[in-house]
């Protein structure tokens, strides 16, 4: 079985390759449901440090997407009233929510600095990041 840091250092690595890769990613993190708690925790990441570490089920984008379990895709973050603003230079949103026997574990979180830059295709390919990730750490 795998040990706690090297599953770090593959979510890291995925978060560095995403990033890296397709520019209108300009931070990708984790966060995952923290223990017994109605929060979340962030989890590796690569762009910005955030100071958001901690976030309430409920709360901005994440908490929303660990209530509802669907997708939720930002095109415009100024126009939502439940926005946790990390940086001002962030213009987009998209966050997937993780499922690991259909309880949802966690999510992707990525900001664009690109106003309007997702679409479905984003959607599918970071459900596709989501499974492995799922299968990584089950
Ligand atoms: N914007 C997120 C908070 C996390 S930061 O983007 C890293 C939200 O509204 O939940």
């Amino acid at each position: 079985s795998q040990s706690e840091s090297s599953i770090d250092e593959r979510l890291r690595a995925i978060c560095e390759l995403l990033e890296k890769e397709i520019t209108y990613y300009n931070w990708v993190g984790f966060y995952f449901k923290n223990g017994d708690k109605n929060e979340l925790k962030l989890g590796p990441y690569v762009g910005e440090p955030t100071d958001h570490i901690i976030i309430p089920f409920g709360k901005g984008i994440c908490g929303q997407v660990a209530i509802s379990n669907q997708n939720f895709v930002v095109p415009d973050v100024s126009a939502q009233d439940n926005y946790i603003a990390c940086s001002i230079t962030v213009k987009a949103e998209i966050v997937i929510p993780i499922f690991v026997n259909g309880e949802n574990i966690g999510q992707i979180d990525i900001d664009s600095n690109t106003p309007n830059p997702f679409n479905e295709e984003d959607e599918r390919f970071l459900e596709f990041v989501c499974e492995k990730v799922a299968k990584l750490i089950a």
